[in-house]
């Protein structure tokens, strides 16, 4: 048996048990790992909540890193022993200890601790897809980022330094103003006060910007789509504030031959190769210091309600973990 969260319904954050499950031998093409600390991150949200269905009662969390117990048949690029981290399906990270798909892990270089990795594996990843595949960054680009002082923001500001890209960040309060700065975006924009889309057109003399990452959705689609320059792309990777809702192709013509792409990071990192090339970069990224990760919230596995509560009215910056 190992203690882990387990949602019977969906719901707000207390449909979340802390609970005593099963503990399987790791059958064919799995693992046992046991985890230090887990990731919390804003899918875990829309899959709580349902947005995302899945089958029930179910676990929740992507995110996590530990040591490895056990391996099954034919698992052979780890072994009981070694130190992992990962991102990946199926959710069921808010565990002490957990079997799961061996193909998600990778071995965690010496320098990188448990809790680090716990706090990166998913946003970093994504940045890494965000910038270097979806909409290849090259350098000296203006590029607007939404939510640029939360677990992704932050780890985009310190990217986007690194590669020499001007990036504008909108956030909600002076306070994550500051604090992306201090990571290096260069223009911040506090769109519960300010007009994004002004601030955007005055920051880039009326250009626009060839790319917006918006993860914001609802509340700031049109907005996005009304800040890029002709043949801008528009990469449309989450819904904090709702579902994007439907709209007429003639939105992107009207506005200049426009491209939206709604990408998702398990696509992403669903080939072997690509994983270990993604978690390859990240993980030099950070060993080299360009990216630090943040890690504001720490909460106990078993408080990981008030963790939700805490991440959903947008009060966490940074990356959060739980302590199982
Ligand atoms: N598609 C993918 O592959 C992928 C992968 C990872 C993450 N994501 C998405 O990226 C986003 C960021 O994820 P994260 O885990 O790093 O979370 P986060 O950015 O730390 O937290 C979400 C932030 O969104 C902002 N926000 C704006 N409107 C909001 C609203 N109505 N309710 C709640 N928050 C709101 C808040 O910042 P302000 O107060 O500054 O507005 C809040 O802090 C999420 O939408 C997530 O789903 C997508």
């Amino acid at each position: 048996m190992t203690k882990a969260i387990r949602i019977s319904a969906v719901g707000g954050p207390e449909v979340m048990e802390y609970v005593d499950v099963d503990l399987p031998a790791p059958g064919r093409g799995e693992a046992l790992i046991r985890q230090h600390a887990c990731g919390l991150n804003y899918i875990d949200v829309y899959f709580r909540m349902g947005t995302y269905p899945q089958q029930l009662p179910a676990g929740l969390g992507m995110e996590g890193a530990g040591v490895v117990e056990a391996v099954g048949e034919g698992v052979t690029h780890i072994k009981p022993g070694d130190r992992v981290a990962y991102a990946g399906r199926p959710p069921g990270a808010y565990a002490e200890a957990r079997v799961l798909p061996a193909d998600v892990l990778v071995k965690l270089p010496g320098a990188i601790s448990f809790e680090t990795a716990a706090a990166m594996m998913l946003q970093g990843l994504t940045v890494q897809y965000l910038f270097r595949r979806t909409f290849r960054l090259q350098g000296g680009e203006t590029i607007l980022f939404h939510a640029a002082a939360g677990g992704v923001g932050l780890i985009a500001c310190q990217w986007a330094r690194a590669l020499g890209v001007t990036m504008i960040g909108t956030v909600g309060s002076d306070e994550k103003a500051a604090l992306a700065k201090a990571h290096g975006c260069v223009h911040t924009i506090n769109y519960n006060k300010e007009n994004f889309v002004e601030r955007v057109k005055e920051i880039t003399d009326g250009k626009g910007v060839p790319v917006v990452y918006d993860s914001i959705g609802k509340d700031t689609f049109t907005g996005s789509l009304d800040c890029l320059s002709p043949l801008g792309m528009m990469v449309s990777f989450g819904g904090a504030s709702g579902p994007v809702p439907p709209f007429s192709l003639n939105e992107l013509a009207s506005r200049g031959s426009l491209f939206v792409t709604r990408p998702s990071l398990f696509n992403y990192i669903a080939k072997r190769d690509d994983l270990e090339m993604m978690a390859a970069e990240l993980f030099g990224m950070v060993e080299s210091g360009k990216i630090k990760i943040d890690i504001n919230q720490r909460y106990a596995l078993k408080d990981v309600a008030q963790a939700h509560r805490d991440l959903e009215s947008r009060k966490t910056t940074g990356s959060t973990i739980l302590l199982p």
